[in-house]
């Protein structure tokens, strides 16, 4: 059982480390040599590494990966993902090349608008709160100049505000629900300050409203806080080629795997079960590329699966059709992200990734995401409806089983030539290294 700490952020990065070692491991030496061996032997960056967040001890690794060949509005890229699991990026990739002869992918951004609230119960006269809020809503745009002086330069800032009365969800609950024009920034900064601003000059404009009885004056502030539900801050990624274009190796009858995949899309949109798989496959894609370019992934996940239930029923985030012949597919995603501020310019590999994008803009980056998110969605349907997804996955898994057994070259080789016209399963490579390694 371990022992409560008092006091751990204050110890040195050493003494956490020991604490943590002899706290939690038999064999506390072998935990510090583990944790210390992915530290970077870069001081420097290692520091920088170690302020983004509190109580670091090591750094934690995930692949950074390329899918290149994308054509994206007549553009190749090269697109970075970082992520963990096996066949995502080649997955990917195939996919990039498949539509590469085939047209290539359309992106277009659709809104770019971001959302905060002032959440506040307000106890008296609805029809006064109305008045009061016409009458002092300059005072909300004025008194927070000094916060949007730089993002009106850059051509954003604060869209609208408006008073909403949401006593029919809760007893006395209104909100002043915002609207904002961020830029190339997340915004999240930016607008927490903004609402925070608002939440303060409302209470001070409320009591002193003459109009107000002592109740009414006396606003209570719940929070203030940026939504990260944007379903005005929409990118749409497509592809489409006529249905005989789509032939290929594994594609022999390009009308019946139309006609499939279009069927599996179908599935996803009215099976909740299979909806969440088929859009945690677009997730693949999105995640990967927005943790490359130091976006807020959370963000991105909460706000992408609330609109995919916005209807009321969680749905499919892709569509598909076949109409005069033309095979379309596409999505069309809510993403709030940012190429300036947080870690863009912090982070080195951040840093790196945005510029093998060309250091693109905010909504450039959108497009790529979303179209990250469709090719990977292809990938996995186009292998679900024909060979099967276990096929590839077990192939590209069958590196990690045998890392996992330190297997050396002469194995390595003799396991991938078995298992070139055998199903990988992971007993059966299990099997095939103990069998070999008796052999000897
Ligand atoms: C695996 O990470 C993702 C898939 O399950 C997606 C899907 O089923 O569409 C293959």
């Amino acid at each position: 059982m371990s022992n409560a700490v008092a006091g751990f952020s204050k110890l040195s990065k050493e003494e956490k480390i020991n604490w943590i070692a002899k706290e939690y491991f038999p064999n506390p030496e072998e935990a510090i040599s583990i944790i210390k061996n992915y530290w970077n032997a870069d001081e420097k960056l290692q520091k920088l590494h170690d302020e983004f967040i509190e109580n670091t001890i090591s750094n934690f690794y995930i692949p950074l990966g390329v899918a290149p060949n994308f054509l994206i509005n007549d553009k190749y890229s090269s697109i970075p993902m970082a992520i963990e699991e096996s066949s995502v990026v080649a997955a990917a990739s195939k996919s990039a090349k498949f539509w590469s002869t085939r047209g290539g992918f359309k992106a277009t951004v659709i809104d770019t608008e971001k959302i905060g609230q002032v959440h506040f119960i307000f106890k008296g006269d609805e029809s006064k709160l109305e008045l009061f809020f016409t009458q002092i809503k300059d005072k909300f745009f004025t008194n927070t100049e000094s916060i949007t002086k730089n993002m009106q330069k850059r051509g954003g800032g604060i869209l609208d505000i408006v008073l909403k009365n949401k006593t029919n969800l809760l007893p006395n609950y209104f909100q002043l629900h915002a609207t904002f024009d961020t830029k190339d920034s997340m915004g999240a900064n930016f607008i927490n300050s903004c609402l925070e601003q608002f939440a303060k000059t409302l209470k001070e404009e409320a009591q002193a409203y003459p109009l107000f009885s002592e109740e009414e004056k006396d606003i209570e502030v719940v929070m203030s806080i940026l939504s990260n539900y944007v379903p005005n801050c929409i990118v749409r990624a497509e592809v489409s080629c006529p249905v005989e274009d789509l032939v290929e190796k594994h594609i022999p009858n390009p009308k019946a795997f139309a006609e499939r995949f279009v069927r599996a899309v179908q599935i996803a949109e009215v099976e909740p079960f299979r909806a969440v798989t088929h859009n945690k496959g677009i997730m693949n894609g999105i995640d990967a590329v927005v943790l490359a370019t130091g976006n807020d992934f959370r963000a991105v996940e909460a706000g992408i699966h609330a609109y995919a239930s916005r209807n009321g029923n969680y749905t499919s985030l892709s569509h598909a059709k076949i109409e005069n012949d033309i095979f379309s597919f596409w999505l069309e995603v809510p993403l709030a992200l940012g190429t300036v501020g947080g870690l863009t310019s912090l982070h080195p590999l951040v840093k790196l990734c945005l510029e093998m994008l060309e250091n693109p803009s905010a909504e450039e980056l959108m497009q790529f995401v979303a179209v990250a998110g469709l090719a990977q969605n292809f990938a996995a349907l186009r292998s679900l409806t024909t060979t099967g997804i276990q096929d590839g996955h077990m192939k590209m898994h069958l590196n990690n089983i045998l890392n996992q057994f330190e297997a050396n070259d002469e194995e390595r080789h003799s396991i991938r030539k078995h298992f070139k016209h055998h199903v990988v399963s992971h007993s059966a490579v299990v099997d095939y290294i103990e069998n070999l390694r008796k052999q000897i």
